[in-house]
């Protein structure tokens, strides 16, 4: 019987991969995200399992090894809290490459119908009996420009979406994708040209606060700036400096730069100590969710059954065809 310890669950993957346990796995569920601090409760453990907010860097990979754990099964498709030159030739590690573009690109128009319609205010507004429509002006996503960083999975089925309103489709990715239905441009055409910028791309040294003072400068007046990637591609003192100037003129952020602490738990009897986040949270045009985009049921499915996948592969010493390497 192998055994795995999974880190930062919720009831949500609790329920996802208790269908998937078998008589040559067996799981245990921890709340706690896997760090320097917790990494000892993988002891007894073959393999972990992670998620986007578990920091795997050096200390804790060479406590894993000593512990005897062999494989980093991560169930997301984003590696960027994994150090991945620190795995090498001690623990193997695989991710999910993909379960639902659907499921955030779907998150993603959400968040954009949201902030321009002015949906969630005017859901407020109804409940406390207040059926003005003063400020609520929107405009048409019809001919706008929509401008896609990264065109992979999740940035095409993005991309589809938009045709669907009738949108002008720019994309900018240093790999040209056949399957993406817009046109590549470079990036500073995309900053110039788009009314919507959504960002589609992994996180890496060479984008990290790929959206800051000097790119927003580039923009038109009034962007709207869409995050359902990575936290660090924005440099997020510089989107509320342009929220405040009014050059964006709305901001959708399912991930944010300091997230690690807060999302996926409940605060609401709590003071937010995290000034930034209350800051970008107390403006009307802009929308926090909670890294949510992924959070279908098609997704958690797929992931589950990927996940299982790849630990069953590394037990039985098969190929482990999703393993992710430098
Ligand atoms: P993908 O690998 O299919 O596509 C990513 C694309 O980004 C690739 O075409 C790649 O060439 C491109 N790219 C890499 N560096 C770039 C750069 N500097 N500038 C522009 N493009 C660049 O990955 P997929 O499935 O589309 O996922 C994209 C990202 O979405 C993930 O890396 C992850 O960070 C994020 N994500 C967020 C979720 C959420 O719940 N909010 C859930 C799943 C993924």
């Amino acid at each position: 019987m192998n055994k795995v310890a999974f880190f930062d669950t919720k009831s949500y993957d609790k329920e996802s991969f208790n269908k998937f346990e078998n008589e040559n796995i067996k799981i245990r569920f921890f709340e706690n995200k896997l760090n320097i601090d917790t990494v000892s409760m993988a002891r007894g453990a073959d393999a972990v399992c992670v998620f986007v907010n578990d920091s795997i860097d050096k200390e804790v990979i060479n406590e894993l090894s000593e512990l005897g754990v062999g494989h980093i099964a991560l169930r997301c498709s984003g590696y960027n809290n994994v150090d991945l030159k620190a795995a090498k030739g001690k623990v193997k590690v695989s991710h999910v490459p993909a379960y639902s573009p659907y499921a955030i690109a779907e998150h993603t128009m959400g968040m954009i119908l949201t902030l321009n319609r002015k949906l969630h205010r005017a859901y407020i507004r109804t409940r406390d009996h207040n059926f003005s429509l003063e400020s609520l002006i929107g405009f048409d996503l019809h001919g706008k420009t929509v401008g896609i960083i990264g065109t992979g999975k999740i940035g095409c089925a993005m991309a589809e979406i938009c045709r669907g309103f009738g949108m002008e489709i720019l994309g900018y990715d240093p790999f040209k994708n056949s399957n993406f239905c817009g046109k590549n441009v470079d990036l500073d055409e995309l900053f110039k040209k788009s009314d919507i910028i959504s960002l589609h791309c992994p996180l890496s040294k060479e984008n990290y606060k790929l959206i800051n003072k000097n790119t927003i400068e580039k923009c038109k007046n009034g962007v709207f700036i869409i995050n359902t990637s990575r936290g660090k591609l924005v440099d997020t003192a510089d989107v509320i400096a342009g929220l405040k100037s009014g050059k964006i003129g709305a901001a959708g952020l399912d991930v944010y730069e300091e997230e690690t602490e807060v999302f996926f738990e409940d605060f609401s009897d709590e003071i937010i100590k995290d000034d930034t986040l209350s800051t970008l949270i107390s403006m009307p045009n802009v929308i926090v969710t909670s890294h949510q985009a992924f959070l279908t049921r098609e997704a958690l499915n797929k992931i589950a059954e990927t996940t299982m996948e790849n630990l069953e592969s590394f037990f039985e010493g098969k190929e482990l065809k999703n393993e992710i390497s430098v």
